[in-house]
């Protein structure tokens, strides 16, 4: 059997995932985590805190934004524009199909290998014309090629012209957040907002498990820098870290096998910037920690036309899986100024940092003054708050009249032109504003559950397990007493109560054979189990088994806490060994 499918019966049989809403058929790429997947899932989040944010946290900060967001978000962003696939449907049976996944496979059932990756529709209907390409179903005439966008769309409370989406990445939720973010860093830069949430892209046909999901979860980190200055200053700590790249030069001569750089070289190649190399670096590193070696990773450049519309320079980090082929598991794109440049327009809000120059200038500024005769006129006693109102709004109205506006709402007021004084002054400052420009690295959660799963299933002298990394292990322990027996299961249950107080995830089992216990946890990958024997009353010490090695060492019952707690921190089972008192087990 191959790893896959050990590992889809071991999804099956221990309930790790399953499609949702099954008892009803289930809706294509909607899937259910169950009670393990949803640990493991909270481990592979942790660690990418540990490696993305914990180490930079006076740099790179964490926020939650809501799911649904208002149509001018998405406007303003381009996804209402560009954020598309191609559809075709059989004039027949009605079936649509994605058309570039339509064309790769029917072409490959012919034993034509190609990519579609970045093909216009037009292209895409001329191969499926030049190869008579029909329904797959129903044998039945393809329709012309169309543009259908995967935003899902909602109408936020009762006004159906009121439309909202569900947000395919979490990315922009930082975006319109920026004046806050920017405001809370101090204005200081560089600076990073993560995000980690779900989002939703309303896929055509979607297949392949957790690969293809319409609703997933992603972190991702929008970090924000003067183009003047990229400046990574966390390089020097990852610059000698190797990265498997393809280049785009590469790609674009249909070299698709990776060449290792240090991050030091990726930059002086002039392959990607400071921040962009240091990011690949730390996904480099997460992903290998998740147990998938460097061998089976690689950052894809992507030539233009395959590029999402934000992006000037991107790179996928894929992973070879056995089942899928390479698959992206997290996406590195150079956004530019694209996305605060297009909030900044569609909003009126100036979203920028401020650099500091060599020396000061003058620069004309623009100042609004309220006109309180105006505002009397037509606010009569409330003309104080309307002042108040104007003074705290000043950036905001400006740009509406410097925009040619007639008028603006602020809070309760409508200001008219008349209602305030436009003057222009001339400072000097050695202060000068900017767009920033952002880096983005972004990771699919469901799709790296699914490469850490596939990536640890082991069979090997006609057992198998899952060699999960034991701090992303669902369970830490499991604790057998080693037959049923009264005195055995008195212990046991104290110590798994012990453990879970301690904040360990931990199971208990004293059901069936010791043997098939250990292959129970084994199965879903538990690092080590803990086994009251008959020595475990008379002397209070149980066996530690090795998940790996299946070795085992007698160890005091104070000390279990210690032993998962440094298993936990990837301490082998020989360095715990040889750290804390254990004997070896006489059997
Ligand atoms: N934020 C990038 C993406 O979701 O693809």
């Amino acid at each position: 059997m191959r790893r896959w499918e050990i590992l889809e019966e071991i999804v099956k049989k221990r309930q790790i995932y399953w499609p949702s809403s099954e008892i009803y058929g289930g809706v294509g790429g909607f899937y259910d985590y169950g009670p393990l997947a949803v640990r493991l899932k909270q481990n592979i989040v942790e660690k990418w805190r540990k490696i993305f944010i914990m180490p930079y946290q006076d740099l790179i900060v964490e926020v939650e934004t809501p799911i649904v967001m208002p149509e001018v978000v998405f406007k303003a962003s381009g996804h209402l524009d560009h954020f598309t696939d191609y559809l075709v449907t059989c004039a027949k049976c009605g079936r649509k199909y994605r058309a570039d996944h339509l064309v790769e496979e029917e072409l490959g059932k012919r034993g034509i290998k190609i990519s579609t990756e970045g093909l216009s529709g037009r292209e895409l209907e001329k191969l499926i014309n030049d190869n008579k390409i029909t329904c797959p179903a129903c044998g039945g005439n393809l329709s012309q090629v169309e543009s259908f966008n995967l935003l899902f769309r909602t109408v936020i409370g009762p006004y159906s012209e009121n439309a909202g989406y569900l947000r395919p990445e979490t990315a922009q939720g930082i975006f319109v957040a920026f004046p806050r973010l920017a405001e809370y860093m101090g204005r200081r830069h560089p600076f990073g907002v993560a995000q980690i949430g779900r989002v939703a892209r309303n896929e055509i046909s979607p297949r392949g498990g957790l690969v293809r999901l319409r609703e997933f979860s992603q972190m991702e980190i929008e970090l924000f820098f003067d183009p003047q200055n990229p400046t990574c200053p966390f390089l020097p700590e990852v610059e000698n870290l190797e990265i498997p790249i393809v280049p785009e030069t590469y790609v674009a001569k249909g070299v698709l096998d990776p060449i290792y750089l240090t991050v030091r070289q990726t930059v002086e190649e002039g392959y990607a910037n400071e921040w962009m190399a240091f990011f690949m670096a730390l996904a480099t590193k997460f992903l290998k920690e998740l147990g998938v070696s460097i061998d089976r990773q690689k950052f894809l450049g992507k030539l233009p036309h395959e590029r999402a519309h934000y992006s000037a320079k991107s790179y996928d980090q894929m992973v070879y899986t056995e089942r899928f082929g390479w698959i992206e598991v997290s996406g590195h794109a150079y956004r530019t100024d694209y996305d605060l440049g297009g909030h900044s327009k569609s909003s009126g809000r100036e979203m920028y940092l401020e650099r500091r120059l060599p020396e000061p200038r003058e620069v004309e500024v623009a100042r609004l003054y309220p006109n309180p005769a105006a505002i009397r006129a037509k606010y009569g006693d409330r003309v104080g708050e309307v002042i108040k109102t104007i003074k705290e709004n000043e950036e905001k109205i400006l740009e509406v009249f410097k925009r040619g506006g007639g008028e603006i709402q602020v809070g309760d007021f409508v200001v008219s032109r008349d209602m305030v004084f436009i003057k222009t002054e001339k400072w000097k400052t050695d202060l000068e504003k900017f767009i920033p420009h952002v880096v983005e690295p972004s990771f699919g959660i469901d799709r790296i559950l699914y490469v850490t799963l596939e990536s640890a299933v082991v069979e090997e002298s006609g057992r198998v397990y899952l060699r999960l990394p034991a701090d992303v292990a669902p369970i830490s322990a499991c604790v057998l007493p080693i037959v049923k027996k009264e005195v055995y299961v008195k212990i046991g249950r104290q110590l798994a109560r012990r453990l879970m107080a301690a904040g360990f995830y931990v199971i208990y089992d004293d059901e069936g054979t010791i043997g098939s216990r250990y292959a129970s946890c084994d199965e879903v990958g538990t690092p080590l189990a803990i086994t009251i024997d008959e020595k475990t009353p008379v002397d209070n010490t149980v066996t530690v088994r090795d998940r790996d090695s299946r070795r085992q060492v007698r160890v005091e019952l104070g000390e279990v806490e210690k032993f998962i707690h440094m298993a936990r921190a990837n301490y082998t089972f020989g360095e715990i060994e040889s750290k804390i008192k254990c004997r070896p087990v006489d059997f």
